[in-house]
């Protein structure tokens, strides 16, 4: 069965064999599978339930961090070059340019940083994004896959982590009833890095 529809599906094989090939071993071992499908997913039900585009979603969710592949890991090359493949890949598969524009915005603007989003399916992919972070190993796995060579300093990280699940818990997660589902997880990062 195709995730979506054909195109998504033939999509998604493609991001997962970009993944597959990358030279950061973390992105190899398990962003695709840990991070960018947990975003396609929470996103696909998360669009369902309110009423957003799926498609527009789980392709943003597909693209939001495909630079990443080619270890770009900062704004805004990240975003810029996330971007040009969205619409490199898009074209390929003969998106109109209407599509590709609706799933840059939601790309866009996904991190809720300086701006929102402006868009429901933008809404939805910020609050996928979210809820991935907090439903699965993402903040204990991090320092194990980079974030610790980068750095080598665990009060950064801690101190990065304790903004972040502000950032995600507060401002990400645009529908309440989201926001409930992750509380318990959020409360417990909270006390574990205010340690
Ligand atoms: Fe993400």
């Amino acid at each position: 069965m195709s995730f979506v529809n054909k195109k998504v599906e033939s999509i998604k094989q493609e991001v997962e064999k970009l993944y597959a090939q990358s030279k950061d071993e973390s992105m190899r071992a398990w962003f695709f599978k840990g991070h960018v499908m947990l975003v396609a997913n929470y996103g696909k039900e998360v669009a369902e339930d309110v009423g957003a585009d799926v498609e527009i979603v789980v392709l943003a969710a597909l693209f939001h961090d495909i630079a990443r592949v080619w270890e770009i890991d900062d704004d805004p090359e990240l975003m810029n070059e996330s971007l040009k493949t969205t619409r490199e890949v898009m074209i390929r598969y003969g998106y109109s340019d209407s599509k590709i524009k609706e799933v840059e915005q939601a790309i866009l603007h996904h991190s809720c940083r300086e701006t929102l989003p402006q868009t429901e399916e933008g809404k939805v992919l910020s609050t996928a994004d979210a809820m991935a972070h907090f439903l699965s190993e993402f903040f204990l796995i991090l320092p194990v896959n980079c974030w610790l060579n980068a750095t080598d300093n665990f009060e950064e990280y801690k101190s990065w982590v304790k903004r972040k699940i502000e950032r995600d818990f507060h401002k990400k997660i645009f529908y309440p009833k989201y926001r409930a589902k992750v509380r318990k997880k959020y409360e417990a990062l909270k006390t574990v890095f205010n340690s």
